[in-house]
């Protein structure tokens, strides 16, 4: 029986955040009672612009209604579907519709939950598939926090350097970060980093070529400071894996379902890997992830060598379906790209008025700026203390922005791609006056 005489959501006391481990580091104190659109609004009906995307989940925005109606629909239906025991209806549609999403294949998909998950999905299979060991992963990526994914991670000292002894058979080579490239800074196009010559010294310092089942890598690096490769790289990078037989895995976890201007980033470069993995922006929030791989590959792995209990769900496969129907209906992958470039834009417009801006930089709705103390040193030393004042003035201002960076330094702005030309232009001015109050 429903008790009509009990206090609202909104009115009863809520218990103390002390019950929550601090092991969740937060960016920041809000009790929130909903979410619409691109805003948050909290217990005392505050609104605040999300621009992190719940870490760059609520791609649709916060509970879209039609996404909302789908889970609430097959919730009254059935909440658990076990993967091993049976078919369900929402599973079936988008195990088929995944596929058609990315060129080339033809591809399967596999359905787990989190985005770590998927990625040890991808290793596992490219090793089942290839017979090879080694996993070879890039310097600042970003991989997930299970034991396997933590050793593919360099993003941060954070994500692993406690946790060490980590899963070996990992090596990690250079990424080309153009603006922290020896020698200065210079443009993508104009690109001088060395990251072939070091893949090559790591085939003949650490592991044979034909010893490495995988590499894997962000076509945009995310946690690492949001940095987006030079043209030539991911194209380079894929004729040398094929050289040598290595399988190409694309974690795309972040860049995924629109964020760059494109259903997944490898499209910008035209570049078609073995294995894409999933997650985030998959089901606007409820827990899913997966792979798509080549079907020759899937084929090769045998059955019962990976699975788990809560994989595909039901719930969240049917909040995918409808969010890959709101991803097509609403036009959001050209939502944006084109408030991608209004928001860089005003950035690159920011950075002409603020000297600590060392950088700006982004694809699609996934941007950044960079902050630097720019006197002393070579102009390039991160200030990530600056980083977090901003931050601080930004929340005070009512607008949500992360961090990233193996300094954290870095200001990573994922707006909901449902986003507003007007919202993006309030999150630049609340942007201008938080730098301005920083001290930027
Ligand atoms: C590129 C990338 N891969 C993997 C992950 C791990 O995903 P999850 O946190 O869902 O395990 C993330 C999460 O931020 C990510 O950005």
């Amino acid at each position: 029986m429903v008790d009509t005489a009990a206090p609202s959501a909104t009115t009863a006391s809520l218990p103390d955040h002390s019950v929550v481990p601090t092991v969740w580091s937060r960016i920041t104190n809000l009790d929130v009672d909903r979410g619409e659109g691109s805003w948050l609004i909290t217990r005392d009906g505050e609104r605040y612009l999300d621009y992190s995307s719940g870490i760059g989940v609520t791609n649709t925005g916060h509970a879209h209604p039609r996404v909302a109606a789908a889970v609430a629909a097959q919730a009254t239906k059935l909440l658990h579907g076990q993967q091993n025991i049976l078919y369900h209806e929402a599973g079936l549609r988008l195990y088929e519709r995944l596929p058609g999403l990315l060129p080339g294949g033809p591809w399967q998909a596999f359905l787990s939950n989190s985005g770590a998950e998927a990625v040890e999905a991808a290793v596992k299979l490219a090793r089942a598939a290839t017979g090879r060991p080694a996993i070879l992963a890039f310097r600042y990526g970003y991989h997930g926090r299970t034991a396997q994914t933590m050793a593919l991670t360099t993003a941060k000292d954070v994500y692993r350097a406690a946790f060490e002894p980590l899963p070996g058979s990992v090596y990690h080579t250079a990424y080309p970060y153009c603006y922290r490239a020896p020698g200065g800074p210079h443009a993508l196009d104009a690109c001088t980093c060395d990251w072939e010559a070091q893949l090559d010294l790591t085939f003949h310092q650490f592991i044979y070529p034909d010893r490495v089942a995988a590499v894997i890598i962000e076509p945009v690096l995310g946690e690492g400071g949001y940095i987006v490769p030079p043209p030539g790289f991911l194209p380079r990078l894929r004729e040398i894996t094929r050289e040598h037989g290595i399988l190409l895995i694309a974690d795309e976890v972040q860049t995924g379902f629109g964020r760059t201007g494109e259903m997944f980033a490898v499209r910008h470069w035209d570049v078609e890997p073995d294995i894409l993995v999933m997650a985030k922006g998959i089901a606007s929030g409820l827990p899913l992830s997966g792979i798509l791989a080549r079907q020759d590959l899937m084929a090769r792995w045998r059955p019962g060598t990976h699975g788990g209990t809560y994989g595909g769900n039901v719930v969240s496969c049917a909040a995918a379906n409808a969010t890959l129907d709101v991803i097509e209906d609403e036009g959001l992958v050209a939502n944006a790209r084109v408030r991608g470039a209004q928001f860089l834009a005003g950035l690159h417009a920011l950075a002409g008025r603020y000297p600590s801006i060392g950088d700006v930089r982004g694809l699609g709705l996934m941007v950044a700026i960079e902050l630097v103390k720019p006197v002393g040193g070579d102009g390039r030393m991160p200030d990530p203390d600056l980083t977090k004042r901003i931050q601080a003035e930004a929340l005070a201002r009512h607008l949500i922005v992360l961090t990233a960076g193996t300094y954290v330094n870095v200001m990573r702005i994922i707006p909901p791609l449902v986003t507003t030309a007007a919202e993006v232009d309030q999150a630049l001015a609340i942007l201008d006056d938080s730098l301005a109050a920083a001290g930027a």
